[in-house]
């Protein structure tokens, strides 16, 4: 099982069949403000969702494109992190997340974004890795800014939310910015 170290004690790591209870039951009690967001919602609507869901990122082949990560914080499941694109030919891929209500505001996201740029561009030898947000979204476009991504520009209708067309805020940071932000930190300490 793949499992990315964040900090000492969070984690990102394959689902497997045996998660679904604990995912569906973190899905349905954040379903309303996750479901503002994200479109893949309402299809779960039982733990065999999940089950059918975990089956299919756990395919052959499956990971080689996109990664559907569990974010886990001391054993406890707390939310999602995917990354998305691995398989493209000009090395671009995507980042998405969601982290239950209990679990935000405390910075869990934002490291485990930067363990997954890690990810992508060392190991997976990415190079570029965008963001995509709802422009209204201020909790998560706070995270690529945090992260110190750009800001490309908005997607127009983007994407298709409960009914809804949502504008897109894009941006993305490049294997040459990432290095150069790691040389960065590597000098100050
Ligand atoms: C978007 C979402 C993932 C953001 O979660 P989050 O907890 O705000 O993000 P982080 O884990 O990076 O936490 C950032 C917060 O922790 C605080 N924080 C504490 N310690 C921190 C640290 N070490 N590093 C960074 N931030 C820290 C920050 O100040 C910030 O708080 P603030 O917003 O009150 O200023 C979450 O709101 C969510 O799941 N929303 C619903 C689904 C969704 O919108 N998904 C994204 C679709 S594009």
């Amino acid at each position: 099982m793949r499992s990315i170290r964040v900090d000492e004690h969070v984690r990102l790591r394959d689902p497997v069949a045996a998660d679904a209870p604990a995912l569906f039951q973190l899905v349905e009690a954040n379903r309303a403000r996750l479901a503002r967001w994200l479109p893949w919602v309402p299809q779960i609507r039982t733990v065999q969702d999940e089950i059918d869901w975990i089956a299919s990122r756990n395919a052959p082949g499956a990971s080689e494109t996109e990664l559907a990560l569990l974010v886990v914080d001391r054993g406890t499941i707390v939310g999602g992190l995917g990354i998305g694109g691995l398989g493209h030919p000009a090395r671009k891929g995507e980042i998405g997340y969601w982290i239950a209500a209990e679990a935000e505001g405390k910075g869990i996201v934002t490291r485990a974004c930067r363990a997954a740029l890690k990810y992508a561009f060392e190991t997976r030898a990415m190079n570029r890795i965008q963001i995509r947000a709802a422009v209204d979204n201020r909790r998560s476009r706070a995270i690529p800014e945090r992260l110190g991504f750009t800001f490309e520009g908005t997607e127009r209708s983007g994407a298709l939310v409960q009914g809804r067309y949502q504008d897109l805020a894009v941006y993305a940071l490049l294997a040459s910015e990432w290095k150069a932000m790691r040389s960065n930190e590597a000098t100050k300490s």
